[in-house]
């Protein structure tokens, strides 16, 4: 008897996306991903590549030019923005640039996640005071964002897009400023956020981040996908890839 095969629940899936930038540049092509809910994907590549990109069209900051992206099971081509707000609010996002408010202090920058979906006073004070404990930044709680220095205002947006725990993590390369140790402790949240059921996507050029990785990476080069290291978490969750519903493209 053949043995039934549990569907993934999907979180993102990309299926035949392209984006081109205005005149005439082409930031990826006929990209196909699908990323299970409580899975971690590394997306490397070279500078330029398309990793960016792809992050904003998974936040609507950017609209596909072809195909479609689906977050969550919604395709968010047909989200009023209404909804694109509300679906934003289970996305946390650590921006490449950081984007903090610099004359506010750090813990102000972590509680805007937290204040848009109406936490209390006492749970933002108390997670915030945790992050910063767990990304080194305890003495920094007071301190204006624009007086930190890079490699902790990388730190500070990320806990800020974890802060509210968010069902998709989106994070740009989030080690790009950091020494070892630290980077250690930044992986160790997002290690922590997933297995609160987090599903999270890193872009990096980081190698040190996926080297010994389990989890899947997927490589851009030029705004097509060239290779993907199939992960170790479905076949460990009896899920067998080639049962998804939209197999990924890989090559031009
Ligand atoms: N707003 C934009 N307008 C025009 N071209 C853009 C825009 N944003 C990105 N590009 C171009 O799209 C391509 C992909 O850029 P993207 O920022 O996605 O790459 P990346 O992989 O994130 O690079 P990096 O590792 O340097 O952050 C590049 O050629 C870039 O110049
Ligand atoms: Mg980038």
């Amino acid at each position: 008897m053949q043995q039934r095969i549990k569907k993934p629940k999907v979180m993102i899936d990309l299926i035949k996306v392209s984006k081109m930038y205005p005149p005439k540049v082409e930031a990826l092509a006929d990209i196909s991903i699908t990323v299970n809910k409580g899975e971690i994907l590394f997306l490397t590549g070279m500078s330029g590549a398309g990793k960016t990109s792809l992050l904003r069209l998974l936040c609507r900051r950017e609209k596909p030019t072809k195909g479609f992206v689906e977050v969550a099971g919604e395709d968010l081509s047909k989200l009023s923005s209404r909804k694109i707000q509300k679906m934003r609010q289970n996305i946390g996002i650590a921006h490449q640039d950081f984007k903090l408010l610099p004359n506010r202090t750090v813990a102000q920058n972590i509680a805007i996640s937290m204040e848009v979906s109406y936490k209390t006073p006492v749970h933002i004070r108390r997670r915030t005071k945790k992050l910063l404990s767990q990304l080194g930044l305890s003495n920094k709680i007071n301190t204006l964002a624009g007086e930190l220095s890079r490699g902790e205002q990388q730190r500070v947006t990320i806990a800020r897009a974890v802060a509210n725990e968010p069902e998709l993590i989106l994070a740009d390369e989030p080690t790009g400023n950091l020494d070892s140790e630290t980077t250690g402790l930044v992986m160790d949240l997002f290690n922590e956020c997933n297995q609160k059921g987090a599903t999270i996507v890193i872009a990096t050029h980081d190698e040190s981040i996926y080297k010994n990785t389990s989890h899947r990476i997927i490589e851009l080069s030029q705004g097509y996908m060239v290779k993907s290291d199939d992960a170790v978490w479905p076949i460990l969750s009896g899920i067998d890839p080639s049962q998804e519903e939209h197999p990924e493209s890989i090559g031009h």
